[in-house]
């Protein structure tokens, strides 16, 4: 059923190639520069968004195994996910029970989680195990204090979780049957090469660059070239798209040859070429296949807001097909990972970061979005409605029924 929606895009992609034209939007859009600076605005997007709406919190090559889990802060929230005996992955408040000290930081593997404060013991699936010098401490009702958990899902080898424990909307629902498409990748059966975390400008200004290839053969031309084509055609899922190249072409996998794929029959297609381009998921992924290291790779980046309005940090995971094997494949498939760390950090967060300051001013009231940046645009018209949607709006606006309304 993927494959067929996945035909479904490239044929059009290729449609569009060969006639030189690309999709617009019906207009060039408006957007507040205080949408980027107001720090107001910023605490509802924390609130509204990132601890509202389900997030990818890893990429399942991350928990490989049983016992495996991964600490973070997100927006405050102190999160742990646990990879559970079964293979299930579990999403705990990183909190002890007894006086809220975060059980573990950073990754590692654990059968069970001791709290480094009074010795709390918690099992891996979160029960309360034992209560440190019981019997000086008082009695305590241990079924009623075992950690408490969010809302967790993992489709496509990815990982979402809801940093709101009560919240009613489902991953599912939310995803539309978007991760049906992210399957094609095959990440669940790839493995994790590297990762790294970088500083970037406003979590806004740092998505916007995801969002369109205007800038590619601009920005981007010390690093993938000036001859760099710069349209996008979009396709949504909600909140959720993919851009990529309206042309006829696709790089073969490993060689610099192109194919013409408007000569292909579908089942000739290419898998890789059918997920060309860059695929986001709201409000803070973006996934771009790449090659290096004798293998296919891809790079999953994860943004998430800093601590202030203008500052957002990064994580790149890159994920591959197997890991290199050959010295002469590891080093190459750092060279790939290492050459995309300079086009986001030194390029697009650069950029960003000047962007941001300027913006800062106060004295440039709007910025704008052409036609052909039909991504930005949708994006800060989701955001727009997600911070002003209550709990009840929200499990309207991804309801199923109201999904197939709108087509
Ligand atoms: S806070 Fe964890 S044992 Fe006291
Ligand atoms: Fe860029």
């Amino acid at each position: 059923m993927s494959r067929e929606e996945l035909i479904t895009m490239t044929r059009s992609l290729i449609a569009h190639g060969e006639a030189d034209t690309m999709e617009l939007a019906d207009e060039v859009v408006r957007v507040p520069a205080s949408a980027y600076t107001d720090p107001e605005l910023f605490e509802l997007e924390k609130k509204n968004i990132f601890r509202r709406l389900p997030l990818m919190v890893a990429p399942s090559c991350e928990l490989p195994e049983p016992g495996d889990y991964k600490a973070m802060d997100i927006c405050g929230v102190p999160l742990l996910l646990s990879r559970q005996k079964d293979g299930e992955v579990i999403a705990y408040l990183n909190m002890c029970t007894h006086r809220g000290n975060p059980l573990a930081s950073g990754t590692g593997n654990a059968s069970r989680f001791t709290c480094g404060y009074h010795g709390w013991t918690f099992k891996q699936n979160g029960a309360l195990l034992g209560v440190a010098s019981p019997q000086d401490f008082g009695a305590i009702d241990k079924a009623a204090h075992c950690l408490h958990r969010f809302p967790v899902y993992e489709s496509a080898g990815l990982i979402w979780a809801t940093l709101d424990p009560k919240s009613q909307l489902s991953i599912p629902d939310y995803l539309g049957g978007y991760e049906n498409l992210l399957d094609a990748f095959g990440f669940k059966d790839w493995t994790l090469f590297a990762q790294r975390t970088l500083s970037g400008p406003n979590w806004k200004t740092a998505y916007d660059g995801y969002l369109d290839f205007y800038h590619l053969p601009v920005l981007h031309k010390d690093t993938f070239g000036a001859d760099f084509f710069n349209r996008a055609n979009y396709f949504f899922w909600g909140p959720h798209q993919r851009l990529s190249s309206p042309s006829k072409f696709a790089q073969k996998t490993g060689s610099d040859e192109m194919l013409d794929l408007s000569q292909m029959s579908d089942d000739e297609l290419p898998d890789d070429a059918l997920t060309q381009g860059v695929w986001t998921i709201f409000p803070h992924i973006s996934i771009a296949s790449f090659y290096g290291g004798g293998q296919r790779g891809a790079m999953i980046s994860q943004l998430f807001p800093g601590d202030t309005v203008g500052e957002s940090y990064t994580t790149q995971f890159y994920v591959m097909e197997n890991q290199p094997e050959t010295e002469a494949d590891v080093k190459s498939a750092h060279e790939q990972f290492d050459f995309l760390e300079v086009v986001v950090r030194d390029e697009d967060y650069a950029t960003g970061k000047r962007q941001h300051e300027a913006l800062q001013s106060g004295l440039l009231p709007e910025v704008l979005f052409g036609k052909n940046e039909r991504g930005g645009q949708v994006f800060h018209q989701w955001v727009e409605k997600l911070i002003n949607a209550s709990d009840g709006d929200l499990l309207d606006l991804f309801a199923p029924e109201q999904r197939e309304a709108a087509g």
